[in-house]
């Protein structure tokens, strides 16, 4: 099912990591921002609206390309 694809996992490793969602389409901008503290989780995807997303802060980060630490 297409709606469960590009599933990505977020583990914060400090507090005040920030999961920023940029918009899809001709303007890319930021439409979201939530703040993880140290060792939640946030399971995201990839929407009609959202074509990016980046993340500040020291995390963990699990995606079908595999797994990054953002700190490293
Ligand atoms: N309402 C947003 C959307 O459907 C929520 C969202 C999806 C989001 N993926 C995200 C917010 C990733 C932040 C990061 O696009």
């Amino acid at each position: 099912m297409s709606d469960q694809k590009d599933y990505i996992v977020i583990k914060a490793k400090q507090d005040g990591v920030n999961v920023i969602g940029l918009t899809r389409g001709t303007d890319t901008r930021f439409h979201h921002s939530e703040k993880l503290d140290k060792n939640e989780v946030m399971i995201a995807q990839f929407t009609e609206h959202t074509s990016a997303i980046k993340i500040r802060g020291k995390a963990v980060i699990q995606t079908a390309h595999g797994e990054m630490h953002s700190d490293e």
